[in-house]
């Protein structure tokens, strides 16, 4: 969200005729666009932003903004500790920030703060877009399930839904100028409705106005997962046979004091039933360890659900209290030594889960799409199962091609172009 949020931000700007630069020194104005869902986020970010201290010393001309979940979260934390900032703008005042920047360029005395309610939508058909082939569509924003850990709702605010219609035309007109991945976004992303219609009946018809090559969504909750969404699996065409679905815990009893909203039986069940229309389909999920209360016996849940799930990958984190949140509040706090611990202990399970699972790709074939040259050599791929393929052979970005899959590690797979599109 935050990346489209940054093309949003930059085809307002190119609009009233600024232009991107390629570096910090020659920028007339500098963005900050923050994340707050984990501690370190927040301090890497108020790390860069001190950063831009000396930037401003040597040219005081500059503007400095600084917007995103930090902004609308801890704003007097931003004008505390780096006091140079000129704006600090909400999650919800994205389509101001043009505004707000031709105020101080009239009056450069003034900072402008403004993080209350606001537009949530202005999104642009086209616009800029960091890659010509693949492309985000916010399809919803903000969420009102308020995990008892999660920053979110309170940095993003309650769910709104973009209008179906205002969709489409996005799709259509992304998939004409030659887009091949659509990923439909939201921080909820399966809450979308509109009237009667829900998120399954959105992703066929953007499927079926568009017949783009991979279709994805993220991210989505459990709970939201109706059947008629994991029917999709089995029908559209489009759809790309992966999903990422946040399990966070695999303990009962921690799941229900995170207000997760679902037990891990239940989660396993959506599972069975993803399997079940979708047999090769690629689960990632989302996992935290040491949130307060969490005993041994809680986190050996997490490590066997993972083994038993057999996720193809994961992201890992360690659970950080944040602000605002009720499980910031709670006294069971996990010391750091032991959340640490269970973080290397998870992330050992993970990888050998994933890193089998991967191993069973070797030999297959399958359609990937270039995406650009590897760091290493060869050529990036994507595959529908959404993993990264080193590719040996010819194509040229955007190109669709047949591989076969010869070497998998945990990361990567490595493979050759059989056939081009
Ligand atoms: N501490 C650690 N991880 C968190 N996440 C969200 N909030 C926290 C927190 N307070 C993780 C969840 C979520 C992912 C985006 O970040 O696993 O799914
Ligand atoms: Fe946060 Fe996701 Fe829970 Fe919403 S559903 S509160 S974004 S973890």
């Amino acid at each position: 969200m935050n990346l489209r949020d940054g093309e949003i931000i930059a085809t307002m700007l190119e609009d009233r005729g600024l232009s991107i630069s390629d570096t910090l020194s020659e920028a007339d104005i500098i963005i900050v666009n923050t994340c707050a869902v984990r501690e370190r986020a927040v301090e890497r970010a108020l790390g860069r932003i001190k950063q831009l201290a000396g930037i401003k010393a040597s040219r005081p001309g500059v503007i400095i903004a600084v917007g995103g979940c930090i902004a609308q979260t801890e704003s007097d934390r931003i004008l505390r500790e780096a006091p140079f900032v000129d704006i600090v703008f909400g999650t919800r005042k994205i389509t101001n920030l043009p505004d707000m920047i031709e105020k101080i360029l009239t009056n450069c005395t003034e900072r402008v703060l403004d993080i209350g309610e606001g537009d949530v939508y202005q999104e642009e058909l086209v616009g800029y877009r960091f890659s010509p082939i693949s492309a985000f569509i916010s399809v919803m924003r903000g969420c009102n399930r308020f995990c008892s850990y999660c920053i979110v709702p309170y940095a993003r605010g309650r769910e709104v839904y973009r209008p179906e219609g205002d969709i489409l035309k996005e799709a259509i007109v992304l998939t004409e100028r030659g887009y091949k991945e659509i990923t439909l976004i939201g921080q909820n992303v399966n809450a979308w409705r509109e009237g009667k219609r829900g998120f399954g009946n959105l992703l066929e018809r953007v499927a079926d106005e568009t017949g783009v090559f991979f279709l994805r969504f993220i991210t989505s909750h459990p709970a939201n997962l109706t059947d008629e969404i994991i029917e999709q699996f089995s029908v559209n065409k489009s759809l790309a046979p992966s999903i990422h679905l946040p399990l966070q815990a695999g303990s009962d009893r921690i799941l229900k004091r995170m207000k997760r909203g679902y037990t891990i039986d239940y989660y396993k069940g959506l599972i069975d039933r993803l399997r079940k229309v979708c047999p090769h389909i690629t689960i990632t999920t989302d996992i935290m360890v040491g949130f307060p209360g969490e005993e041994e016996e809680d986190f050996e849940l997490t490590l066997r659900a993972v083994e038993e799930i057999g996720f193809d990958g994961a992201y890992t984190f360690k659970y950080s209290p944040r602000v605002l949140t009720d499980a910031s509040r709670m006294p069971e706090q996990v010391p750091e030594e032991v959340r640490l611990e269970r973080l290397r202990r998870l992330i050992e399970k993970v990888q050998e889960v994933g890193l089998e699972r991967n191993k069973m790709r070797v030999g297959t074939l399958c359609k990937a799409l270039i995406e650009g040259n590897a760091k290493r050599g060869g050529l990036k791929g994507r595959l529908g199962s959404n993993q990264v393929i080193v590719l040996a052979g010819d194509a040229k970005v955007g190109d669709i091609v047949e591989v076969r899959v010869k070497e998998a590690s945990y990361w990567t797979l490595k493979g050759e172009i059989v056939k081009g599109s």
